[in-house]
């Protein structure tokens, strides 16, 4: 099950804000992993939101496969900033949650993968007895497993410190590859942008446009020595000065 999303020349504004994205557009092909990376503020979650049918661009129109999905909600799977669990729920349930709206939810499924993430013992408990790293897995697992064919993770990491964080995307790597769904994932950390995706698209500070498209150039399965070697370091630099010349200065 895979699709692809197309965004032709989107704008928004909000009346607070002024104009938030200005004539974007941008691809995901099917079963392709592709980042947008960006300053805070710049406008990312905003372009989530157009894609979810949570808000309505302007101008412009969104695309799944060949369909024009522009203010449709319940197209896509859609992990939020916050991990958003439901307190009253316990993690299964949780992880179940994406499924509940579409179909039979299936618990044998749901408890394979919390066991692929470490977290069979979990099963039963609750969101407030998780650290942070498990309740991002959990908010992960129900995504993954809503019965989607793109995904979209917005800083799905950012709020780990960077040894859980770099374990968590080695994670997610592991779990991409066997299932290559297609991907949109939002960060403002260059290193993890590079070393997870395809393809990159760096915005401009807002009003965000595309300044760049990165095609990635590491083989997969990435190796976790990756982040060292001497391309993928010029490769960061490169994007940081860019991202610099574009008024970037915190996040980084
Ligand atoms: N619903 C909204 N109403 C008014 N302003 C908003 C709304 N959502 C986002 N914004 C504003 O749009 C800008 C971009 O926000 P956002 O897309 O969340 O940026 P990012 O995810 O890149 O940090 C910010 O200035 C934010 O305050
Ligand atoms: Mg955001």
């Amino acid at each position: 099950m895979k699709a692809k999303i197309n965004l032709v020349n989107i704008s928004k504004s909000f009346k607070e804000t002024g104009l938030v994205l200005d004539h974007l557009s941008l691809q995901v092909k099917e079963g392709e992993f592709v980042s947008i990376l960006g300053p805070s503020g710049s406008g990312k979650s905003t372009i989530f939101q157009c894609i979810g049918g949570l808000v309505q661009p302007e101008q412009g129109e969104l695309f799944l496969d060949d369909r024009k999905i522009n203010g449709e909600t319940g197209n896509i799977a859609y992990m939020p900033q916050q991990p958003a669990l439901l307190p009253w729920r316990s993690v299964l349930a949780n992880v179940l949650l994406g499924q509940e709206l579409f179909q039979k939810p299936d618990e044998e499924e749901a408890e394979k993968w919390l066991a692929k993430v470490g977290l069979s013992q979990y099963a039963k408990a609750y969101p407030h007895q998780l650290s942070g790293g498990m309740k991002q897995r959990v908010a992960f697992l129900r995504a993954l497993l809503s019965p989607k064919s793109v995904l979209l993770l917005d800083e799905p990491f950012s709020a780990l410190d960077e040894f859980t964080r770099f374990d968590m995307q080695k994670w997610l790597l592991s779990i991409w590859e066997e299932e290559r769904k297609s991907v949109l994932f939002i960060t403002h950390n260059i290193e993890e942008a590079l070393f997870l995706s395809d393809r990159i698209y760096l915005l401009s500070p807002r009003p965000a446009r595309i300044i760049r498209e990165i095609v990635v150039p590491f083989q997969r399965p990435r190796r976790e020595h990756l982040i060292k070697e001497r391309e993928f370091l010029k490769l960061k630099s490169e994007i940081y000065d860019q991202l610099k010349e574009g008024g970037l200065h915190e996040n980084i």
